[in-house]
Parts: structure tokens; sequence; C-alpha cells
């Protein structure tokens, strides 16, 4: 358990990434753990444009199990912390989340930047239409196709509105980071539950170093790039977050 806590007086900024780990006590499995996600499924099958291309009702099994998995969760301490702490800092906050349940939503998170998508929302693969809610599942049935291509007289396949291996993350969501890291105030990057494996989520700590940020890791086990950050605390960020986050 922490015995320190954060220090968020004066005019002082958060900026958090979180990573699976914080929906871990919720009941959503992490990706690389033994039993995590990508053990059982490939990610290029399910996790890539090419297996999409490949095998669109695969993908469609695999996201519209995760859907029903997500929706039977409930957000933890952890996501509420975080909420509690948005509240009191306000323009002082922001999240950054990899995580595409939606559970930092639904806790009430609403500065909020989903980098790798939502899991209950849909886009069409083929034209530009704007991302949609879409908490459907889509098994053993007919692939979901696009109103608006289907007006036009073509065919447009609907995909999960989930950053896949290969492909880039909306510009206009990491110049809302970084826009945030420029400030003048005190900043304080702290991340949660993430093995830092994934860019570009996982060069944040790195920059806000380079913005003159106060470093804190929450994470269950010290994961490789533990030695980036100043203040690492070990535990179930679910126990950790309400304790190490102040209030007042
Ligand atoms: P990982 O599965 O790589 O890492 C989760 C981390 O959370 C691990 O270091 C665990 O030790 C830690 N952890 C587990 N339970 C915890 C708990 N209760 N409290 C605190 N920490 C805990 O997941 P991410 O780092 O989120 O991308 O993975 C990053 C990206 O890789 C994901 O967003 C996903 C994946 O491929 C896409 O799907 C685009």
């Amino acid at each position: 358990m922490p015995r320190e806590r954060l220090r968020l007086g004066g005019n002082a900024r958060l900026l958090v990434l979180t990573g699976a780990g914080v929906s871990a006590e919720s009941g959503i499995p992490t990706f690389r753990a033994a039993g995590g996600l990508w053990e059982s499924h490939p990610i290029e099958k399910v996790a890539s444009p090419e297996g999409f291309r490949e095998d669109p009702e695969r993908v469609w099994r695999f996201y519209s199990e995760r859907r029903r998995k997500a929706r039977a969760c409930e957000p933890n301490p952890g996501h509420r912390a975080l909420v509690a702490a948005e509240e009191r800092l306000q323009h002082r906050f922001l999240l950054a989340t990899q995580n595409v349940d939606g559970l930092h939503r639904r806790a009430g998170s609403r500065r909020l930047v989903e980098i790798h998508g939502n899991l209950f929302q849909s886009r069409c693969a083929h034209c530009d239409r704007a991302p949609f809610d879409d908490e459907r599942t889509y098994e053993g049935e007919a692939l979901p196709l696009c109103d608006a291509c289907e007006a036009a007289g073509r065919m447009g396949l609907l995909r999960p509105h989930i950053v896949w291996f290969g492909e880039l993350l909306d510009p206009a969501h990491l110049q809302r980071i970084d826009a945030f890291m420029q400030g003048n105030e005190r900043l304080v990057f702290l991340a949660v539950g993430t093995s830092g494996s994934v860019y570009p989520a996982a060069g944040f700590v790195s920059a806000a170093r380079r913005m003159g940020a106060e470093t804190w890791l929450v994470n269950a086990e010290p994961p490789d790039n533990v030695g980036l950050f100043e203040h690492f605390v070990e535990g179930p960020s679910g126990q950790v977050l309400p304790e190490l986050l102040p209030l007042g």
C-alpha cells in the first residue's frame, strides 16, 4: 500500500495514462499476461487490417465476445478514483486511456481520450462516415453492412472502431495530449496498469519527462520500462489509486 500521495497543490496538472491493468479488477483480462487475450487470440488475425480482410467473421466474433464481456463488467475503485481527481482538478486533468472497454466513461470520466478507440463504436471499413455507437454483437449471422455505402450503391463492411496493429492513432487525440503537456504549470504524469510495450503511448513518459514532469507508475508488478519513472507504486490499481490520489 502506498505511503506516498501525489501532491497536486497550486496549479499542478495531472496527465494520466491507463492500460489494461486498470480494468483487471473489473474482470477484464489484460493482453500480455499468461492467459491474457493475446495468448489465446493471434494479434495478426483479430487486430490487424489484414486479419479483417482475410476473415471479417472471425474478427467480429472476437469483438462481439469482448463487447458482451465488457458490458457485464463494472468500473472499479481505480476508475472511480480517477473520476474524483478529474472533478477536483477540472481543466488541470486529462486521462488518456489505451483501454477500449468503456469503463472510464461509464465511471464518469469526461476529460478522456480513448487513444485506441472504443469497443462500443463501429465504423465503415470503406467509407469515411464518422464512427457511431454500436452495442450489437455479430456472430453466426450476416456481417454488418454500412447504410451509407448501401445508399451509394456500394458494399461496405462495418468494423469495430479500434486502432489495430499497423494503423495510426487519430492525430487529433495525440495533439490534445501534446497540448496538455505543453502548459506552463507543473506537470505530473501518472501511468497505471500498462506494460509500456505499445507505442506511441509507451513514449508518453519520456515526452512528459522532457517537459519537466514528475513521473509516477502504478502497476501490479514492475514492467520492463519501470526505470523511466521517478516513482513506482507496486500493487493493484483499484486499491492503490484511491489512496494515492489526493481528494481534498
Ligand atoms: P498489457 O496486458 O500489456 O499490460 C497490463 C499491465 O497491467 C501489466 O504490466 C500488468 O502487470 C498490469 N496489471 C495487471 N493487473 C493489474 C492491476 N490490478 N493493477 C495494476 N496493474 C495491473 O496491457 P496494455 O499495456 O494496456 O492495444 O497494452 C497496451 C495495448 O496493447 C492495448 O491497448 C492493446 C494491446 O495490444 C490495442 O488493442 C491497440
